[in-house]
């Protein structure tokens, strides 16, 4: 083996249609061929077989069935490293070496981020600790960029969960501002924290409509990488740090969990922590509208009509429909830098969920193109996303309003459309993509790319995206 350390087990695939590696039969000699024959050691797709071995540098070798390698999709291939992972993770070993000549196309970047990705460990407030699981991998051949890339893309991914999963008495509006100055000072982003006085001057009536009811103060976030001197792509995600529903209240079941309601907001801090270490040539404008949504004497109101930074009067019909409130002047705040395009990422609508499930991201969008070079970029990273239309009978009933330009829910039938549709109204004609995240920024049950809870959806995504788009 050519690692400095002992290897606690050795990763490879086994296929029915290609021969065995030969650093096997080092370990094994003739024996390897006879076990598989006998079906000891299956190459049945998506079975694992750990064996032990006599030699001091590899304690153990993990066989990983990879069935017929010509059938093999991307997707099958990463759920397959992603077990494999979760079964070493499971033994605690953790001298991890993967043989990628061993799996089709020699995936090291590939291995690299499901292996971070699937051994990612919820972090708990229990006082008894656990002990914490730590992966060294070593992927053959060496090949540096590759592994830093796929871990790089894998720990932002991990830092979006981390940041999902802390409930909302902890991860406040300011503590996500913390966050990201932990992430601008590391990297050297230019960071600018708008708060509650300046979005006052600059009349954020929406999102400062969203905090009225809260006694922990609101925070506009906005990170800049600056890797080229071109127009930038901005990217706006949903910071409510708390979800109550305001005066709308949500039942007390669907509270629960509404600490979540970030999941936009922690891919853009994904994102950026990725920028930071990876330092693509392109420009990238992060902006985060943070607050929770709460009540008290205070709150904005079903019925109050409250005036957008962009000018525009809204009737709130639906306090629970804040996260289009605060987006709306994130997005208008964005326009001033005069990006090339923008995306925006939100856990919006429950309205998603019923659409189209835990698995594809709601889109929305007012040009094919970005809508096109963004699905491609999904099918390499295995996050999908699925159009909806944004068609003018939507626009209407969003404009429908006796008092005001705009109301911020025009009803339940089709409402993730609403959603997207009202944020439109201040996009203008840049490019923009509407990603809603609802039903996919967090999982009921583990996969085998992470355990059950939030997913980091769309950090991968959005890197490999803005990193084409020089
Ligand atoms: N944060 C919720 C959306 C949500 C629901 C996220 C479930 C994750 C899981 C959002 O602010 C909301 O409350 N949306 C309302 C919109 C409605 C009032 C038009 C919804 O989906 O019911
Ligand atoms: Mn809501
Ligand atoms: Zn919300």
């Amino acid at each position: 083996m050519q690692t400095n350390q002992s290897v606690d087990v050795l990763v490879v695939g086994i296929s029915g249609n290609q021969p065995l590696d030969e650093r096997l039969q080092a370990l094994y000699g003739d024996k390897l061929e006879e076990w598989v024959r006998q079906g000891d050691i299956s190459t049945k797709r998506g079975e694992l077989r750990l064996l032990p071995t006599l030699s001091g540098d590899v304690a153990r070798v993990l066989f990983v069935g990879l069935g017929k390698v010509d059938q093999l999709s991307q997707d099958d291939l990463r759920r397959l490293l992603g077990k494999a992972a979760q079964h070493v993770k499971a033994r605690r070993l953790e001298h991890v070496t993967v043989d990628a000549t061993t799996f089709p196309g020699q995936p090291v970047e590939l291995i690299a981020e499901t292996f971070t990705l699937a051994t990612y460990e919820v972090k708990h407030y229990k006082t008894s600790p656990s002990k914490a699981y730590t992966l060294q991998l070593t992927v053959l051949p060496e090949e540096e960029e590759a592994v830093r890339r796929g871990t790089v893309l894998a720990e932002a991914t991990n830092l979006a969960r981390r940041l999902v999963t802390m409930p909302g008495n902890l991860l406040t509006a300011p503590a996500l501002a913390d966050e990201a100055r932990f992430i601008a000072e590391r990297h050297g982003h230019d960071l600018r924290i708008i708060d509650k006085e300046e979005m006052e001057a600059l009349g954020m009536g929406a999102l400062l409509a969203v905090n009225q009811g809260s006694v922990i103060p609101p925070k506009l976030i906005v990170l800049e990488y600056k890797g080229s001197a071109e127009a930038p792509i901005a990217v706006v995600g949903k910071g409510v740090t708390f979800d109550t529903g305001g005066y709308s209240i949500k039942p007390k079941d669907g509270i629960v969990g509404m600490k979540g309601d970030m999941g936009g907001a922690a891919a853009v801090l994904g994102l950026f922590e990725a920028l930071g270490q990876l330092k693509p040539d392109v420009h990238v404008i992060g902006v985060i509208p943070a607050t929770d949504n709460m009540i008290s004497g205070d709150a904005f109101k079903p019925d109050d009509v409250i005036t957008s930074m962009a000018g525009k009067t809204i009737e709130v019909l639906n306090t629970d429909a804040e996260g289009r409130l605060v987006l709306a002047d994130a997005v208008t705040y964005v326009k001033e830098y005069q990006p090339k395009a923008i995306i925006d990422l939100a856990t919006l609508t429950g309205g998603v969920l019923v659409a189209l499930g835990t698995e594809i991201t709601g889109a929305l969008t007012n040009d094919a193109s970005i809508y096109e070079r963004f699905e491609q970029v999904t099918k390499e990273t295995n996050e999908m996303i699925w159009q909806m239309p944004y068609v003018d009978a939507f626009i209407k009933q969003v404009r429908r309003s006796e008092v005001a330009d705009l109301n911020n829910s025009p009803g339940r039938m089709g409402h993730m459309i609403f959603g997207g549709a009202f944020v439109g109204e201040f996009v203008g004609d840049t490019p923009w993509l509407h990603l809603d995240i609802a039903g996919t920024s967090e999982q009921n049950q583990a996969s085998e790319i992470g355990p059950k809870g939030a997913t980091g959806v769309m950090v991968r995504s959005l890197y490999r995206f803005v990193e084409q788009e020089k």
